[in-house]
């Protein structure tokens, strides 16, 4: 998916507009005509005695891109977060930022990373194993998508994989704990539970009420997971939906349970993963420690043609022929 750049090698050695002749007979017909007349009637002007040379300044601004680098939106993502943090009376480093780089290439990437950032969040399993050995390593890469049991293995073998916020099922748990010890990774690795606040069918996590019970299994079963905290994604906010409070009070609730009946595990170092782009400053509100920014941070998401399967690369379908046609 992320193709490096193709080789200059087939381009022509100079680009059209230095071939001199085929541009002064296009251009000749402007020339004024006094000019003509100063020339002999069959030689054509040089491009350089009619156009004056080209100076940097001269380049139109309409050539340069003229949306907000990557760069400029981090600063402005990092003052909303000050911002918010000053109005609801919290420390601005109890909030940290996750990059959302889902879809996005790796030089926009590193443009975040030069500009300080360390944590970026994958929603595809497929993307990040292919991001991840391109990037630096000290990156802290979160993975926030739905996961597939059998997919875990290809996470596990990250070494740079800092957290998996998507945890919602004791399978997944289980597989991902088995993953991790055939890799023999040497530190367990965190992750989040997710929890469906908003109840809705295709969103993935599991219901408030399975909290503790899903953390007790976890404690019990898998030695190779961190247990630090839990994850949701507030339901899209519009004028039916006007606020996401609701969903992100139902996690801080949550939290509050874990943290009566689990004495080892305590409010000070909970991950509270919520807050996107278009609520995050609610969220820090009630009470998040954690925001997920992807569009604000790298624009719109491409999502481009379906990506092909890690673990699977199907075949292209033989051509359609008058025997193998199917009835
Ligand atoms: C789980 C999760 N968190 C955060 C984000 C970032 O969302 P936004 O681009 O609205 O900031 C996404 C985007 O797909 C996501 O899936």
């Amino acid at each position: 998916m992320f193709k490096p750049i193709k080789s200059t090698k087939n381009l022509p050695k100079t680009p059209p507009h230095t071939n001199q002749k085929r541009h002064t007979r296009k251009l000749s017909p402007k020339i004024p005509a006094k000019r003509h007349l100063q020339s002999k009637p069959q030689q054509f002007q040089p491009l350089s005695s009619l156009t004056p040379p080209l100076q940097p300044k001269t380049i139109s601004t309409r050539f340069m891109s003229t949306a907000p680098s990557v760069t400029s939106r981090l600063d402005e993502v990092r003052k909303q977060l000050h911002d918010a943090c000053e109005q609801y009376k919290r420390p601005t480093n109890s909030v940290s930022l996750l990059a959302v780089s889902k879809t996005h290439p790796p030089i926009a990437i590193t443009e975040a990373y030069d500009h300080g950032q360390r944590a970026f969040g994958e929603n595809y399993v497929h993307e990040l194993v292919e991001k991840a050995p391109l990037l630096p390593n000290d990156i802290q890469w979160h993975f926030i998508g739905g996961l597939q049991s059998n997919k875990a293995k290809f996470l596990a073998q990250i070494p740079n994989l800092t957290l998996v916020e998507s945890i919602d099922s004791t399978k997944l748990a289980s597989k991902l704990n088995s993953e991790l010890i055939k890799v023999g990774r040497a530190d367990p690795l965190g992750i989040l539970i997710q929890v469906n606040t908003s109840d809705e069918e295709q969103k993935g996590g599991i219901e408030p009420s399975e909290c503790l019970e899903m953390v007790q299994f976890i404690l019990q079963n898998c030695p190779r997971l961190k247990f630090k905290g839990l994850m949701t994604i507030g339901k899209i906010i519009d004028e039916n939906n006007p606020t996401a409070a609701p969903y992100f009070e139902t996690l801080t609730k949550c939290r509050d349970e874990i943290c009566t009946k689990f004495e080892n595990i305590t409010k000070d170092s909970f991950i509270l993963s919520m807050g996107m782009t278009h609520d995050f400053e609610t969220a820090i509100q009630y009470g998040s420690t954690e925001i997920r920014v992807g569009t604000a941070i790298f624009g719109d998401r491409n999502y481009g043609p379906k990506p092909v399967k890690v673990d699977q690369v199907v075949d292209a379908p033989p051509h359609e022929t008058e025997e193998n046609k199917t009835q």
